[in-house]
C-alpha cells in the first residue's frame, strides 16, 4: 500500500458514531445531512426514468439536457455560463477528487483554508501533494480569515488554493472583497482556485446565494467550482454533483470521468433535472427552514453557560466550544455514551478545530434540536 494511503487518518466522526453503535436512543447530529427525505417529485422522476428502462451509460460529462439545466441555474445566480463548462459528477466529493486529479500530482503544493471538512485536504494528500494550512480564527463573535496571511502563503509554487465557503464546519463565508483580492493574487502567481461552494444556497444573508468566485472570474481564469445536489435539494444519498471548469479543461474532465465513474447514473441525473426544474421554489424553502433551525439552535446554545458560538452566515452547522473542554474527541464520545447526544468532534476538521464541537442543525423537526439542547443542558457542567 502507498504510504500516502496508509497514513490517512480515520474519520473521527465515525469513531464517535461507533461509541453509540446499536443504540436507538441517540440523537445524532454528527453527519452533514438533514433527516428529511428528498422531495417526492425528484424521487418520482428517478423512478419514472428506471421504469422507462433508462439503465444505460450516459455521456461522460452528463446528459446534455442536465448540463444545460445546470448552466441555466448557475447563470441565473452568477451571470452567463455555458453548458460547455459543466461536467456532471457522481457527487460533490467526486467533483472535488476529479478537480484534484486534474490539477495536482506528487510533490505539488496546495494551500487550504482550515478547519475544513477532512475530505478536502485528504484528496490532495492521496495524490501525493503537500497541503499547507491557513487557519480561520474566531474573532469578535465571527470566524475570520487573515487575508494577508493567506496571500503570503500562496506563492508561484502553489498549484492550488483550496477554499470551502460557506465553510464546513464553521459557517465562515468569504466576502466579495476577499474573493477579489484572492482572485487577483492567484492570477499573479498562476495558482488554480478550487472553490467548494456546495453550501452556496444555504446562505442566510440578503442574497439567494453566498458570494461565488463565478461572479468575478472570466471563463479563462484558473478556477474550478465544485457543486452538489446533496445539500440544497436534500439529495445526499443520490450522489450527484457537478464541476464548473474553464472551457479548455473539458476534454481533460471527460477523459478523467471515464476512468473514475464513467458517468453518473442516468436515473439519478433525471432526479437532478427534476430538482433544477423546481429549484426556484424548493431551494428557498429548504434554506428558510435551515435558517429557522440555525436560529433555534443558536438561541438554545447561547443560553447555556460557558459556551462560545458564532452565528454561522451559511452552511448547516453550529461550531461551538464549551469552557474547560479541550479534548473534543473524548468529549464527543462522552456525550454519546453518557447523554445520548451525537455531535462531531472539532478535531475531525484538523488541529485548528480541536476543543470545538460541530452540531449539524439540519433537522426536519425543530423539536429534535430542543431535545438535543435539553440533553446538553442536562450534561452540564461537564
Ligand atoms: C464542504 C463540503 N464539500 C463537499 C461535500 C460533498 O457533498 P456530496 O459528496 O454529498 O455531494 C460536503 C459534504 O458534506 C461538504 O461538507
Amino acid at each position: 500500500m502507498r504510504a500516502a494511503i496508509e497514513s490517512l487518518p480515520g474519520s473521527k466522526i465515525r469513531e464517535v458514531a461507533n461509541a453509540g453503535l446499536g443504540r436507538a436512543d441517540v440523537l445524532a447530529f454528527w453527519f452533514g445531512e438533514s433527516d428529511e427525505p428528498t422531495p417526492a417529485s425528484i424521487c418520482q422522476a428517478a423512478a419514472d426514468s428506471l421504469s422507462r428502462g433508462e439503465t444505460f451509460y450516459s455521456h461522460n460529462l452528463g446528459l446534455p439536457e442536465l448540463r444545460e439545466a445546470i448552466a441555466a441555474y448557475a447563470s441565473a445566480l452568477h451571470g452567463p455560463l455555458g453548458a460547455d463548462r459543466i461536467a456532471v459528477t457522481s457527487s460533490g466529493v467526486t467533483a472535488l477528487m476529479l478537480a484534484m486529479q486534474m490539477l495536482v500530482g506528487s510533490g505539488d503544493e496546495v494551500v487550504a483554508v482550515v478547519p475544513v471538512w477532512p475530505n478536502l485536504t485528504a484528496q490532495p494528500a492521496i495524490l501525493g501533494a503537500q497541503v499547507r494550512r491557513v487557519a480561520l480564527r474566531p474573532q469578535g463573535g465571527q470566524w475570520r480569515l487573515d487575508l494577508d496571511e493567506l496571500i503570503a502563503q500562496v506563492t508561484p509554487r502553489t498549484r492550488v488554493l483550496l477554499i470551502n465557503a460557506p465553510n464546513n464546519p464553521t459557517g465562515w463565508t468569504l466576502s466579495r472583497v476577499e474573493q477579489q483580492a484572492l482572485l487577483a493574487h492567484c492570477r499573479r502567481t498562476g495558482t488554480w482556485i478550487v472553490a467548494d461552494e456546495v453550501y452556496e444556497r444555504i446562505f442566510f444573508g440578503d442574497a439567494p446565494a453566498a458570494p461565488s468566485f463565478l461572479d468575478l472570474a472570466t471563463p479563462q481564469d484558473r478556477l474550478v467550482v465544485a457543486q452538489s445536489f446533496s445539500k440544497s435539494f436534500l439529495m445526499t444519498g443520490w450522489r450527484l454533483g457537478w464541476l464548473v471548469l474553464p472551457a479548455d479543461a473539458m476534454g481533460a474532465a471527460g477523459k478523467l470521468l471515464e476512468f473514475n465513474s464513467s458517468c453518473a447514473p442516468v436515473f439519478v441525473q433525471r432526479g437532478g433535472l427534476a430538482a433544477l426544474a423546481e429549484a426556484d421554489t424548493l431551494v428557498p424553502a429548504i434554506a428558510a427552514h435551515l435558517k429557522a433551525c440555525r436560529d433555534r439552535l443558536l438561541t438554545g446554545l447561547s443560553a447555556l453557560p460557558g459556551i462560545t458560538v458564532a452565528s454561522p452566515p451559511g452552511g448547516m452547522y453550529a461550531f461551538f466550544r464549551i469552557e474547560g473542554q479541550d479534548d473534543s474527541l473524548a468529549l464527543a464520545k462522552r456525550l454519546v455514551a453518557d447523554h445520548g447526544l451525537g455531535l462531531a468532534p472539532g478535531a475531525a476538521f484538523g488541529p485548528e478545530g480541536e476543543g470545538w464541537l460541530r452540531w449539524c442543525f439540519a433537522s426536519r423537526d425543530l423539536a429534535r434540536l430542543d431535545q438535543g439542547l435539553a440533553r446538553l443542558a442536562a450534561a452540564m457542567p461537564l
